[in-house]
């Protein structure tokens, strides 16, 4: 079985009768939103809250039953995909640029899954780029007050212009040497007036599931 249908099979069995679930974003997600669409045809009884408009649509296409982000107060569970991990189960995200309605619905998740190759784990956090959320006002002095953080921000692009998030706002991809002290660096980055937020997810995934390379799960 592909690596990524694997843990996004895996991590629904996580997903029980009733819930509140948190589908997350890009190619890992998908596998996992795909079973979820198959259990919901077989009967399971679930709502999910979607972190992007392409996993909106992803998930109306299999007929799952939605919730308006204004209507939810807790999620019960999530399972997302990560760019990379770390041991503490730190994570960088953002790669497909929804990191904030990614982490807003991973604050409000009770039991928050990450799935990922076992490539993406790390020692120390740095090799990915850091997405940072930024507005499109005054994006030239934000990238400078982020350079002065100690990393090469780059706008982020798409066919030839600036990639526009869900929310419309830009992303920027700050490059770090190694980011020793990943919740320090998170609040600095988001004590920037323009920036929105940030692609460090620190202490807030409870389980990492991952292909150990040989077919089989690992799980942190
Ligand atoms: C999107 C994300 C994704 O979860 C992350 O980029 C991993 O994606 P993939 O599973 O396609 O490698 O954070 O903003």
């Amino acid at each position: 079985m592909n690596p990524k249908q694997l843990v996004g099979e895996k991590a629904t069995e996580h997903i029980k009768e009733g819930m509140i679930v948190g589908l997350g974003t890009g190619s890992t997600a998908y596998f996992a939103i795909m079973k979820i669409g198959e259990m919901v045809k077989n009967g399971l009884n679930i709502k999910g809250v979607p972190t992007s408009k392409a996993t909106e649509e992803l998930a109306l296409s299999l007929n799952i039953p939605l919730l308006n982000i204004s209507e939810v107060k807790k999620i019960d569970v999530t399972i997302d995909g990560a760019d990379e991990y770390d041991s503490h189960k730190n994570l960088i995200k953002g790669g497909g640029g929804a990191l904030l309605r990614e982490k807003i619905i991973a604050s409000i998740t009770r039991f928050y899954v990450i799935i990922a190759d076992k490539a993406k784990g790390c020692d120390i956090l740095g090799d990915f780029a850091v997405p940072v959320e930024i507005t499109p006002f005054a994006k030239e002095i934000t990238i400078n007050q982020l350079k002065a953080l100690g990393c090469e921000p780059k706008f982020r692009e798409k066919d030839g212009k600036l990639f526009i998030t869900d929310n419309q706002n830009y992303i920027t991809d700050c490059k770090f040497k190694e980011i020793k002290n990943p919740k320090e660096l998170e609040a600095k980055m988001n004590a920037i007036p323009g920036v929105v937020e940030n692609g460090l997810f620190v202490g807030m995934a409870n389980l990492i599931i991952s292909e150990d390379g040989e077919g089989g799960i690992l799980q942190i």
